[in-house]
């Protein structure tokens, strides 16, 4: 048996008791998606205490940058809640909650109260759901007004999934629109050449996949980081478009949700990420 307190103490819960101190002590890196050798992304906190949206997440080893953004728009103007060098204001970090499977950030973005959850999860009793290579991150807010705000709420992933960040590799990317979903699907152009093949640990043979349930008000676009990271900041949703095939300035795919006049989340919102 292993006694419950060497088990908590694996389990960093910084502010769960003191919301209103500000936090002092940071791990080195949060993890944001653990899911496999391959699908991995960290949150490194080492210039700052602002962690979300200012610092790159990466993958596990070496200093591979992602590509991987986050924005929500709220009365029009759009604020930054993952990634950097994007358009948009930034967020402040108000909490943040690590647990085995999940790391919940609290930000607030302007008039709202964000939690931004990043969940692994674990089903040792269910082998199958278990091998299934895909995590999953959410946003539920709620004013601090009490008030209703136009919101439209965005996310992309970018070649760095799924290879190294070489501008030489070509990708090759399209969507999947039905009744039920839309997912991004990327990977190497010259995938079937790559089998079993890893750089700097990761996997260059993977297609990486990111999706999101149909609902009311949800539009994608992939493109270059500029064309869709421009088009959300200024109009809030997206064109429904995919730009070019394989391009060597490396696409970003977008998923975005326009939830219009609400004061909270009915739902959470979600996006799912995997790697084949
Ligand atoms: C957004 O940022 C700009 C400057 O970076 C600032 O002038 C503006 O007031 C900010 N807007 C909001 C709503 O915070
Ligand atoms: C965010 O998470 C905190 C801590 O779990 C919770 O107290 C708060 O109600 C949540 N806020 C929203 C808007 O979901
Ligand atoms: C979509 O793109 C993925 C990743 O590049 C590829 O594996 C798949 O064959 C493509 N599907 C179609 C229908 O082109
Ligand atoms: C983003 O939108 C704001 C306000 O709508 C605008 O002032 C700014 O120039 C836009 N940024 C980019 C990169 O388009």
């Amino acid at each position: 048996m292993v006694p419950q307190s060497i088990f908590a103490s694996l389990m960093f819960l910084p502010n769960v008791a003191f919301a209103q101190i500000p936090q002092t002590f940071w791990p080195a890196s949060v993890p944001l998606v653990l899911k496999s050798p391959y699908l991995q992304a960290w949150l490194p906190t080492w210039h700052t205490i602002n962690p979300p949206a200012v610092t790159a997440p990466r993958f596990w080893t070496a200093e591979k940058v992602l590509g991987w953004g986050g924005y929500m728009r709220i009365d029009d103007v759009n604020y930054q809640w993952l990634g950097t060098n994007g358009p948009g204001n930034k967020t402040s970090l108000m909490n943040t909650i690590i647990t085995p499977t999940q790391s919940i950030f609290t930000i607030q973005a302007g008039p709202l109260e964000v939690n931004i959850t990043f969940l692994s999860p674990i089903e040792p009793h269910d082998l199958v759901l278990q091998s299934f290579p895909f995590a999953y991150y959410f946003i539920e807010f709620a004013a601090t007004d009490g008030q209703a705000h136009k919101v439209q709420l965005y996310s992309d992933i970018a070649g760095g999934w799924v290879s190294e960040n070489d501008a030489s590799l070509l990708l090759q990317w399209n969507t999947t629109q039905t009744l039920e979903a839309v997912y991004h699907c990327i990977s190497r152009k010259d995938k079937a050449d790559r089998t079993l093949q890893e750089v700097n640990d990761g996997a260059e043979d993977g297609a990486v996949y990111f999706g999101m349930a149909m609902r009311p008000g949800l539009t994608w676009q992939t493109g270059s980081d500029s064309a869709v990271r421009t088009q959300f900041n200024n109009s809030g949703t997206l064109t429904g478009l995919q730009t070019g095939t394989t391009d060597k300035d490396r696409p970003v795919l977008a998923i975005s949700v326009d939830l219009g006049s609400v004061e909270s989340t009915s739902e959470p919102v979600l996006w799912a990420i995997g790697l084949v």
